[in-house]
């Protein structure tokens, strides 16, 4: 007989803000599927659950008309499935894919990444947030879309929007306004831009996109979803690991000594804090889960941000280590929808953010005086990461 979903009730919102890790660790043992009140969602929390659900895309669809990224975005390919989905994938994969990441975007991310650290190099102390992380991920963004240099702070203004605009469930009307806004913004920048990559085929993902022949409501809305999915997370995997190494004096000696480490040191950044912790599926047949019953059109949250702490799959899971035995994490999701960012991201942050960072500010260490601050659930990472340096 399959069980009622257990329910937790006594938690508010605020409290996944702050620290959702030890209502995780409840939800795990209660059950398979856990209804979160504060967040009005049913959350699965397993590791093993989440590996499972990704491996059945009949059963746990991410195919939903009533979306509200639909709403935002338009038509995108996070929700839909199949060929459908496999055909708008492969139209941006080029731009995305590892030889394209390390041929033509590394040079020019570390061109980024040393412009901003010579300018922020005199003053001996920064918060790494605005002064180096929301710039550099949105720099490189702006160039594997191909969008011919829109200011950064716009971007990433337009990222947040759209991103709070997908999660905008009561419905405020500032919050639509500007996600709008952010939709029109973006829609401008493809109308000046795409003439010129369909005259001049080059490796971004506007002109793979135009190559492909896709449609320009296709190219709108995945679009739309590279700016809302590839600004925020790598600019939080650049906090996480420069976090987690400068608390980890040790592990920080290592990686130095031997760069081979920053690839597992990155894996394990975004493992310990997975900058999207949380992302929907609809249950497309009335099934059972680890003994919870699902019912048809049912919308669950695969919380990979817990599944990634899960103690079954991690020893120790809330301890930042670079040297835990290698394990596939779920920090980029998993299955058909499995992040076409992984590879590009991975060179920003492993190879030339970080190291670079590591590298060129001397003696980096945490402001003792400036607390760093880290909050959310959905998307989690820190908002201050104040440091100082030697100059
Ligand atoms: C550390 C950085 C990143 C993390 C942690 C991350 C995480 C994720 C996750 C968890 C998903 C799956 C969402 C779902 O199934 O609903 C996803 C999908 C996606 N990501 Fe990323 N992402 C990162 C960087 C990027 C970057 C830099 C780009 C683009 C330049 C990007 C583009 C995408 C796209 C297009 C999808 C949708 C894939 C599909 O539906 O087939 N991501 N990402």
């Amino acid at each position: 007989m399959p069980a009622r979903m257990p329910v937790i009730d006594d938690v508010s919102f605020g409290d996944l803000m702050n620290d959702p890790y030890p209502i995780y660790d409840r939800a795990r043992q209660m059950g398979a599927v856990v209804r979160i009140e504060a967040a009005n969602i049913a959350l699965v929390t397993r590791f093993a659950d989440i590996t499972e659900i990704e491996r059945d895309p009949d059963t746990y669809s991410s195919v939903n008309p009533g979306s509200l990224v639909n709403k935002v975005m338009g038509h995108t390919l996070m929700r839909k499935d199949g060929p459908a989905h496999k055909a708008e994938r492969a139209a941006m994969e080029p731009a995305l894919r590892p030889a394209t990441a390390a041929r033509c975007w590394a040079p020019q991310f570390e061109a980024i990444c040393d412009r901003l650290i010579d300018t922020l190099h005199p003053a001996g102390r920064a918060d790494l947030f605005d002064a180096f992380a929301a710039p550099v991920a949105a720099l490189a963004l702006d160039e594997v879309l191909g969008f011919g240099g829109v200011d950064w702070r716009t971007l990433a203004l337009w990222s947040q929007s759209l991103m709070d605009g997908a999660g905008n469930y009561a419905g405020d009307p500032e919050v639509a306004r500007l996600a709008a806004e952010a939709a029109a913004g973006i829609e401008a920048v493809i109308a000046r831009m795409l003439p010129f990559h369909r005259e001049n085929p080059n490796d971004s993902m506007l002109s793979a996109m135009a190559q492909a022949g896709q449609p320009l409501d296709q190219i709108h809305a995945n679009i739309k979803v590279a700016v809302g999915g590839g600004l925020n997370e790598p600019r939080d995997a650049i906090l996480t690991l420069v976090l987690g190494l400068l608390q980890n004096p040790g592990q920080r000696a290592a990686v130095e000594a031997d760069p081979a480490l920053w690839g597992p040191a990155f894996e394990e950044a975004v493992r310990w804090i997975s900058p999207i912790g949380m992302y929907p599926r609809r249950v497309a047949r009335e099934v059972t889960l680890g003994g919870v019953a699902l019912a048809e059109n049912q919308q669950i949250g695969l919380c990979v941000g817990a599944a990634n702490r899960d103690p079954a799959r991690f020893a120790d899971p809330g301890r930042f280590d670079i040297f835990r035995p290698r394990q596939s994490h779920l920090a980029f999701g998993a299955g058909a929808h499995f992040c076409a960012g992984t590879w590009v991201a991975r060179v920003l942050v492993s190879k030339l953010a970080v190291p670079r960072l590591f590298a060129r500010l001397p003696n980096l260490r945490l402001d003792d005086a400036a607390p760093v601050q880290i909050r959310g659930w959905v998307f989690r990472g820190p908002t201050t990461l104040p440091v100082v340096w030697d100059v």
